[in-house]
């Protein structure tokens, strides 16, 4: 951060974002677990499918994506025309690392008839190989839509797990990844949360162990636990998933209460980005190379059919 944006007050900041954004053709994505005032000046902010259904739809020339490296990605592949940055580019999904092409790879070749479905949450390099993509919010409704009886589920296997119990019909192959953030969470914090605030429903995502699943009142993605609670005649909720959930929805329903489930959820990557990244980034200070996001034609080619089949199926 520059001596001058380090001056600024936030406010100060959020208007000449809002102002470069304008005059730049810029139309700013943040996912909901960005912070507030980031989530303040974006354009859209929302899920992943969501962001990835907008970023299609962003009448702008340029995308800035806050967020981690496989939303940047997936908005890139949808728009392959236009610029796409990512605010922070080290800020990476470790789940999305977790699986080399070269695994799935061998178990195609070993089962050839079975697709593989990707949660979002994977590189561009690892879709060139997969079949279909989801999102938390898709990915019941697409598996289940598949004409397969037999899938490989990844790199989530307490996604896959959830979608397991809500297809029970198909037989899902599981590799043993997940989330180190909403995986870390166990029923001792749900009961620990629960003595705290009795009676109070708790709002869980689907990368929760099984264990968490199973005590939650609901279960869904970054914006089905923010509808949900909105539209709730509840007066409180504890929220499952990344802490910035249960401080963006006390900022839209200030009659309510929301209590993060537990304070280790917490993404240290979607947290990488700050306001000064994005008013660094649109004012030329940043380092707009590092920040852009190319991928090679090839792999642009085959990671988008799975981007495309999750749009069509989702
Ligand atoms: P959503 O699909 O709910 O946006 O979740 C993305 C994510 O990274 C959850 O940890
Ligand atoms: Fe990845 Fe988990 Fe962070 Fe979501 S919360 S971006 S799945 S590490």
């Amino acid at each position: 951060m520059s001596h001058m944006t380090g001056r600024r007050t936030i406010a100060d900041m959020q208007e000449a974002i809002r102002r470069m954004k304008r005059e730049q053709d810029v139309c700013l994505l943040a996912h909901s677990y960005e912070a507030r005032e980031i989530v303040e000046v974006a354009d859209y902010a929302g899920d992943s499918f969501q962001l990835s259904v907008m970023a299609a739809k962003a009448p702008q020339q340029t995308l800035l994506l806050c967020g981690v490296r496989f939303m940047a990605e997936t908005a890139k592949l949808l728009s392959p025309d236009k610029t796409v940055y990512l605010t922070s580019p080290t800020a990476g999904c470790p789940m999305a690392e977790q699986f080399s092409p070269e695994a799935v790879r061998r178990y195609k070749q070993e089962h050839p008839d079975v697709p593989v479905v990707a949660y979002v949450n994977t590189t561009a390099a690892l879709k060139t190989v997969c079949d279909v993509c989801v999102t938390s919010s898709s990915a019941v409704k697409i598996v289940r839509a598949l004409p397969q009886k037999r899938i490989l589920f990844i790199p989530d296997g307490n996604l896959g797990h959830y979608v397991q119990q809500m297809v029970p019909d198909k037989v899902i192959d599981l590799f043993p990844g997940g989330c180190p953030i909403h995986g870390a969470v166990t029923p001792a914090d749900v009961d620990k949360a629960r003595s705290a605030h009795p009676g109070v429903p708790l709002l869980v995502h689907p990368e929760c162990p099984p264990a968490v699943v199973a005590l939650a009142d609901f279960v869904g993605s970054t914006s089905a636990i923010m509808e949900y609670a909105k539209k709730s005649d509840a007066r409180e909720f504890l929220i499952g998933t990344e802490i910035s959930i249960a401080e963006h929805l006390q900022y839209d329903c200030p009659e309510k209460r929301f209590y993060p489930l537990t304070v280790r959820l917490i993404c240290p990557d979607m947290k990488a980005t700050t306001l000064a990244d994005v008013y660094a980034l649109l004012s030329g200070e940043g380092d707009r190379a590092a920040a852009q996001i190319t991928m090679d034609a090839e792999t642009m080619r085959l990671a988008r059919r799975c981007i495309d089949e999750m749009i069509r199926l989702g």
